[in-house]
């Protein structure tokens, strides 16, 4: 076979090329791993409970100031655990009043899940072996989906619930 300079110069070059971009890919998705976006706070994913946030009298809204709460939740496949209520069934709707300042601290007992609450700032990944936390200050009334945005199984499109903002 036989190949005339350019063509070998440029054969060089795009395999270069290739090569070069394959290993920052690799070094990116490999060698750096995965992380959340936010601080890397890290849990035993077998164990939530055993964090004080997450025990499970303390899932749920709690109130901590005026106009300050926390929304601690655990994701499971699939559906988001907020606690019990007063008569012991599951709470699967929250409420919270505009213009408060919540801060969200969400996670996952088994594997990645999403948590976003569709048109707010909310938006968050759930990985196993970290806490996901995210405050916002929620300044627009109406009833909002909460809902994983990361394919986590065959139930995946049923795992959403509703967040109401009430003036
Ligand atoms: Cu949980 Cu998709």
């Amino acid at each position: 076979m036989h190949f005339h300079k350019f063509e070998k110069i440029w054969l060089t070059f795009g395999i270069g090329a290739l090569v070069l971009f394959l290993v920052i890919l690799g070094y990116g998705a490999f060698y750096l791993g995965t992380h959340p976006q936010s601080h890397g706070v890290t849990i035993d994913p077998q164990n939530v409970e055993a964090h004080e946030a997450f025990k499970p009298e303390n899932l749920g809204l709690t109130k901590v100031d005026e106009d300050r709460y926390i929304v601690n939740v655990v994701a499971s496949a699939f559906h988001y655990d907020f606690g019990v209520d007063a008569d012991g069934n599951a709470i699967n709707h929250i409420e919270i009043p505009k213009g408060a300042t919540v801060l969200f601290q969400v996670v996952t007992k088994d594997v990645i899940h999403g948590f976003n609450i569709a048109g707010t700032n909310v938006n968050m990944m759930v990985e196993p072996g970290y806490i996901s936390s995210m405050e916002v200050e929620m300044n627009q009334a109406g009833e909002f989906t909460l809902l994983c945005n990361e394919y986590c199984g065959i139930g995946h499109h049923m795992m959403y619930t509703t967040v109401e903002v009430y003036q």
